[in-house]
């Protein structure tokens, strides 16, 4: 793939305030931001969880998608159980919760980042994916490589481009997230395998449902969407499902008892410059 030419500086959205009375919420709200890039970030649908969440402040909040944690880092819950097929991305959250600073060189500079890529992939290749120089890596490759993506290639290898910043801010001290994730734990499972209890609160944004093909990008087939509605509708407590409003979710989530709140989702402005806003849906139950 020839990467096309997008964005020249990546900008971290405003974080919210977050009042100190919250019900439940981590004692030292102090705002933190999604530490990675991650494609399809729910930030913009805070507005419109907040309300649903207040009232549950004391359940745990369970993603068994959290991604780049954006919705877990806008409502901050005390307790949360955050999944995601992700390992690499899981095995980063595990040293923020353990207080990581990172001692890498790290440059927007292209040689360094091929650099940096081999190492990451010998430690892959050496069973070492969860050290603590694996995941600084994985920080910086994330941080520098083209669009934030994350891609492997067949033989386990991650072979992202160099991205086309014009300016990158990196960070080396994650100690202001070891609080916040003190009590949220992280997994990277089955979503059928995560230990439920019955009063969590679910928050569930599955990689897009793509119309007309069996297959998202993700690999996450129709089959799987099917899965995660059936197994999110056996859940006792309060469930929110986020995805795109395509007629076959919809039916499907409308089959399943949920209540559909729709709302126009903020596009990035893609290759072809399309600015139109995506329709999506929440699917609602248990409240
Ligand atoms: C739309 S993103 C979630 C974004 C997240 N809500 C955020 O705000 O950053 C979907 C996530 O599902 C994960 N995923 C894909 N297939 C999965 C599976 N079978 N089980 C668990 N997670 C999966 C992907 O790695 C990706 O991070």
């Amino acid at each position: 793939m020839k990467p096309s030419v997008i964005s020249s500086q990546y900008k971290d959205p405003v974080s919210p305030v977050i009042p100190r009375s919250r019900r439940g919420a981590s004692p030292d709200t102090v705002p933190l931001l999604p530490p990675l890039k991650w494609a399809g970030g729910k930030r913009w649908q805070i507005p419109h969880l907040r309300p649903l969440w207040e009232p549950h402040t004391r359940r745990r909040l369970v993603e068994p998608f959290c991604g780049g944690l954006a919705v877990a880092l806008g409502l901050r819950p005390a307790r949360a159980l955050l999944n995601d097929i992700n390992p690499h991305v899981i095995a980063f959250y595990g040293w923020l919760k353990r207080g990581l600073r990172i001692d890498l060189p790290m440059r927007n500079d292209e040689r360094l980042y091929y650099a940096h890529r081999a190492r990451f992939n010998e430690q892959l290749a050496a069973g070492r994916a969860k050290d603590r120089e694996t995941v600084a890596l994985f920080y910086y490759l994330n941080r520098t490589g083209y669009n934030g993506l994350c891609r492997f290639n067949r033989k386990g290898a991650f072979n992202v481009p160099f991205g086309r910043y014009t300016t990158i801010t990196y960070r080396r001290d994650f100690s202001s997230y070891r609080d916040a994730f003190a009590r949220w734990e992280f997994t990277s499972r089955d979503l059928e395998k995560i230990p439920l209890e019955r009063g969590d609160f679910i928050y569930a944004d599955p990689p897009y449902d793509v119309e007309f093909t069996d297959y998202s990008k993700e690999g996450f087939t129709w089959e799987d969407q099917v899965r995660a509605a059936e197994w999110l509708a056996r859940h006792r407590g309060p469930v929110v499902l986020s995805n795109q409003a395509t007629d076959r979710i919809v039916s499907l989530y409308e089959t399943l008892g949920f209540t559909l709140q729709y709302h126009a989702a903020p596009r990035r402005i893609s290759c072809t410059g399309d600015r139109s806003p995506a329709r999506e849906v929440l699917a609602i139950k248990g409240f």
